[in-house]
């Protein structure tokens, strides 16, 4: 059987079913993998049969995996540091309780786009489910690409050239971490483009998101003002899907071509595991780096030292 697309928007979204990516790809099963990517942004690939190894080994044709931060005496949790923890479970497999953490989880049921806070962008991210909470829990998506082509030419003309400064404290804050503003500014930022060209597809998009704080050379009230009403538009009716999961199921999405966010579900009693690997935009460093465990050495709560 050969790979089949099936469209979920007219413009956005599929379920690729036919073939085995738990097994390794030809160069031209690759290749088909990677086109459906360019053309749909999202790429849903139920009942993958996929594990810890092949799920690292599949994502690795997109290019070089981001390394999650490794904790001093703390080996990482699934033996990989490739595979970022994105349920709620702790350590040890329990349900995690820790009103800290939980908080700064709830960061991700808001629109954003992966690791935009970080001055080396993340393209795809691969989310693969282990298990599922019974109700809820799904991942809603929207369509950059889309929603800045459907631009009116004014606002096109109005944010052509602007950039926007990322924070991942920002969307944390938001998200209800108690952090101010100056703490906010002692941590890091990176700054990006608000339109970007996405070079698999030849197309334009907005990225924007969460971590979107302020609009570089705009007063902060108007840059704010100006990032809402783009993740707005972005993330009408006509741009988004959701993905209801069953466990073995792969969602894989560009990161520069698409928002994303979790949905609610009964996090305190309800078992959620899953397990991504994100693929860094651009040519791989010569040396495995660790950019993210610089990020997290301030810790989720306390201002960063201002030494650095
Ligand atoms: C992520 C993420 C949302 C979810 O893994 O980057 O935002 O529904 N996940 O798990
Ligand atoms: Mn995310």
């Amino acid at each position: 059987m050969s790979m089949t697309i099936k469209p979920i928007l007219p413009r956005f979204g599929a379920e690729v079913s036919g073939i085995d990516i738990s097994k390794p790809l030809d160069a031209e099963q690759q290749a088909a993998v990677i086109a459906a990517m360019n053309q749909w942004g999202v790429c849903v690939y139920r009942n993958t049969g996929l594990d810890n190894d092949s799920h690292i080994r599949f994502s690795q044709i997109f290019g070089y995996l981001e390394r999650a931060p490794s904790r001093p005496g703390k080996p990482p949790r699934h033996g990989h540091r490739e595979l970022f923890d994105a349920g709620n479970l702790t350590e040890t497999g329990e349900i995690l309780q820790d009103e800290a953490l939980l908080v700064h989880k709830k960061g991700d049921r808001l629109w954003h786009t992966d690791s935009s806070f970080m001055d080396m962008r993340s393209a795809y991210s691969l989310l693969l489910a282990y298990e599922v909470p019974r109700e809820g829990g799904q991942t809603w998506f929207a369509d950059t690409r889309s929603a800045y082509d459907d631009l009116p030419q004014s606002m096109k003309d109005r944010i052509a050239g602007l950039e926007a400064e990322h924070s991942l404290w920002w969307s944390r804050m938001l998200a209800g971490v108690p952090l101010t503003e100056e703490e906010i500014d002692q941590r890091s930022s990176a700054r990006h483009p608000l339109v970007l060209h996405h070079e698999g597809s030849g197309r334009d998009a907005l990225y924007v998101a969460a971590h979107a704080r302020d609009i570089v050379g705009m007063e902060r009230d108007d840059g704010r003002a100006l990032i809402r009403e783009l993740i707005e538009w972005a993330t009408q009716p006509q741009y988004v899907f959701s993905v209801d999961w069953n466990p073995g199921d792969l969602v894989i999405w560009d990161n520069l071509a698409s928002m994303h966010r979790g949905g609610d579900f009964d996090e305190r009693n309800e078992r959620r595991d899953m397990r991504r690997t994100t693929v860094r935009e651009g040519t791989p460093p010569a040396e495995p780096d660790d950019p993210f465990a610089v990020l997290f050495s301030a810790g989720l709560k306390a201002p960063a030292k201002t030494d650095a």
